[in-house]
């Protein structure tokens, strides 16, 4: 979707919004896999609610886009437009034993901001790409641990009443990758509590974390992680590959040969290569064990 209306341009030009026309979201996610439509880039979250008004008067239907690493977009030209965070400089800051960060940090970045000052409990993370915003939006875990076992507080702009708001930790339900977040929330900033822990120790624990990551993950492919949540007590990805189902392809689409709940983008990969193995997949597994897997890989396909 193209915003060429001299009656837009000028509105968004004065609430200090970035216009990057014809983005390709291919080169904006993980998986490299995307159509093309208008990027807003957004600065000051003050601004949100307005600009959110000012294309709801046109007809301009949107999505917002963290970190890209977790999500599978159409091909094609894309119906909507999609709006990102620009982090402020710096994204991070420390009180004590509190983290305010800006939703559009670095999930890792963040991590070893906070051990670097003796600040723990996210080791499991390190490894995890994306927004802080992102992860925070559904409870991205690992390794024992979840983000939202840290959040204090979290400032969203929350659609069904148009304003920003802030909810503290106590008012948000996190479960495995769920969250009482509505979906057309956008997250803006949060305040996570650390454990004190020196950063020799925290370092460890990154240390083990990444080489687990390294030898059971396929890290250097395009991915969008984990592509199903696992389904109560069990192992989506033990179940996949139980079924022989490593190197399943749809075109460009596969199921990787290191880790079985990952679907990889081995060159030039659709969507709809990639949904067609995530249908195919799902099918298998339905018919093998009575499980329907539950899709953790967010899907803009509309
Ligand atoms: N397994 C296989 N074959 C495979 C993959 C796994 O037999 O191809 C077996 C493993 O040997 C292990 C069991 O399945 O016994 C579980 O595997 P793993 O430890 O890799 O954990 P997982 O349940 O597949 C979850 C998260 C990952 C997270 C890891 C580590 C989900 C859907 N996945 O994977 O998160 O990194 O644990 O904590 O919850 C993600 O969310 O995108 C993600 C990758």
């Amino acid at each position: 979707m193209r915003i060429n209306d001299p009656k837009l341009l000028g509105p968004l030009a004065e609430l200090g919004i970035e216009l990057r026309p014809a983005a390709k979201l291919s080169e904006l996610t993980s998986l490299g896999i995307g159509g093309t439509t208008d990027l807003l880039r957004i600065t000051k979250h003050e601004t949100i609610p307005e600009l959110l008004q000012l294309l709801d008067a046109n007809h301009i239907a949107h999505k917002f886009l963290g970190g890209g690493s977790n999500l599978l977009v159409d091909d094609g030209e894309l119906p909507w437009v999609v709006l990102q965070l620009v982090p402020p400089e710096p994204d991070v800051v420390l009180e004590g034993n509190l983290a305010h960060v800006d939703a559009a940090a670095d999930l890792g970045r963040t991590v070893t901001f906070c051990a670097k000052h003796d600040l723990g409990g996210m080791e499991g993370l390190i490894g995890v790409p994306g927004t802080v915003g992102g992860a925070l939006r559904m409870n991205a875990g690992a390794y024992g641990m979840q983000i939202g076992t840290y959040v204090r507080e979290v400032k969203l702009y929350r659609a069904a009443t148009r304003k920003i708001e802030t909810f503290r930790g106590h008012q948000i339900s996190f479960e495995y990758r769920h969250t009482s977040f509505a979906t057309d929330d956008m997250m803006l900033a949060v305040i996570l509590e650390l454990p004190s822990k020196p950063y020799n120790e925290i370092l460890k624990g990154i240390r083990i974390c990444n080489e687990k990551r390294r030898s059971s993950q396929p890290l250097g492919q395009k991915s969008a992680g984990c592509i199903f949540k696992n389904p109560p007590g069990a192992s989506a990805g033990r179940m996949i590959d139980e079924l022989g189902l490593k190197g399943l392809s749809f075109g460009d689409a596969r199921v990787s040969d290191r880790h079985a709940n990952f679907f990889v983008n081995t060159g030039h990969a659709s969507a709809k290569d990639m949904l067609a193995l995530i249908a195919d997949v799902r099918e298998r597994v339905q018919e093998a064990y009575g499980v329907m897997l539950e899709n953790e890989v967010v899907v803009w396909n509309g």
